[in-house]
């Protein structure tokens, strides 16, 4: 059965649906559209349509310098300023798809297909683009919603065991952002692997509705849906250290939320038996709970300064008040932000 629902932006509202055969839909809708499409995904494209832009999803095309080049397929595929852009893949490609719709003749109104468990139950919604820059992750970026996302369920089959977890990683951690009562509404769910198109679209839809309150009450990030970042500080300076390589973008981030817990407990926010805890259920989730192989905790440290969300080196980091309850701090204790890299090494400090 399809849901539908609306996030309100301040450039509009905009409609979400979960379902099934929504993909027939669209290019029914949308015959003369302009397809970006993960090269990945080319064979699930209808014949009928002729007007598409194939990419290859990595790092390395979500960038300023490729711009370029997809603006200027945009051009040779026929774009002007009344086309619409579907767009149909995962984070990746909705970033360059995002960034593409909003500066392409000053704006076209387009559609995103998310792909991914990430991309269904996360990024598609909140409007933002991140875009690499000469080696930085997600250093240029802006707010430009589509005019409908349609997330088909049928997406989820092609997904591995990893891609699934670290899309339902992510789901997990938005519930947990809310609130303990929310986050064991969504353990309710059964987000584990596999999973039917049916309880994928239960968990999608709940952890979309959780996420909406945050975008919806904080739409610019600056303040409520910061703690959606909860383990993203560490975890992003162990994506880059690891080249985005060996690990998702979710092991990263259950990584770093271990490390940021247990810095919680350090300080005194919450005991250390709510650490242990965070560190059980990621572990039975088959997700990592120490730095990657090799990564020291000072090289960890050196690769949080340079993360965009912290203000000319005082680092902000999402810490936890009590199980469910996070908040911004800042000014902290380097030791002991030390310490609790140090602690999930696996290397010698
Ligand atoms: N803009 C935002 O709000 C936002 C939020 C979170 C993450 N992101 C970005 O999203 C990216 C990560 O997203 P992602 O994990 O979706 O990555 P992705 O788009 O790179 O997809 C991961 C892999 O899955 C493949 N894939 C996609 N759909 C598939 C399918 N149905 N079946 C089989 N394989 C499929 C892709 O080809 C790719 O190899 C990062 O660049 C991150 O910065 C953006
Ligand atoms: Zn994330």
């Amino acid at each position: 059965m399809q849901e539908s629902f609306d996030i309100s932006s301040s450039s509009g509202k905009y409609n979400v649906v979960a379902g099934l055969d929504l993909l027939e839909q669209v290019v029914s809708e949308h015959p003369d559209a302009i397809y970006m499409v993960d090269e990945r995904l080319a064979g699930t494209l209808p014949k009928s349509v002729t007007r598409k832009i194939l990419i290859e999803a990595n790092e390395g095309n979500k960038s300023l310098e490729k711009m370029p080049e997809v603006l200027l397929k945009m051009r040779e595929a026929g774009a002007n300023r009344t086309s619409h852009l579907v767009a149909i893949g995962g984070g990746v490609i909705q970033d360059i798809a995002t960034f593409t719709a909003s500066i392409y003749m000053r704006g076209i109104p387009w559609t995103y297909m998310p792909t991914t468990l990430l991309g269904m139950a996360d990024s598609c919604i909140g409007g933002k683009s991140s875009i690499n820059m000469l080696g930085y992750k997600n250093l240029v970026g802006n707010f430009y919603p589509p005019e409908r996302v349609l997330i088909d369920m049928a997406f989820i089959q092609t997904l591995n065991a990893d891609q699934v977890v670290g899309g339902l990683f992510e789901a997990a951690k938005i519930c947990y952002a809310r609130g303990y009562q929310e986050f064991l509404a969504y353990l309710q769910e059964s987000p584990t692997f596999p999973m039917s198109a049916d309880n994928a679209q239960r968990v999608i839809v709940r952890a979309l509705k959780t996420k909406k309150w945050f975008i919806e009450t904080d739409e610019f990030d600056q303040k409520e849906r910061l703690l959606l970042n909860f383990g993203h500080t560490f975890g992003h300076a162990m994506e880059t250290a690891l080249g985005y390589r060996l690990w998702l973008h979710g092991e990263a981030v259950a990584a770093g939320m271990v490390v940021a817990a247990d810095l919680s407990a350090r300080l005194g926010r919450i005991d250390a038996v709510a650490t242990q805890r965070i560190t059980r259920i990621l572990e039975r989730c088959g997700l990592p709970t120490r730095l990657a192989p090799g990564l020291s905790a000072q090289g960890v440290r050196e690769l949080m300064g340079v993360d965009k969300k912290s203000k000319s080196g005082r680092l902000r980091l999402v810490l936890l008040d009590a199980i469910g309850s996070a908040n911004i701090a800042s000014d902290v204790d380097e030791r002991l932000l030390l310490a609790a890299l140090s602690a999930h090494a696996q290397v010698p400090a």
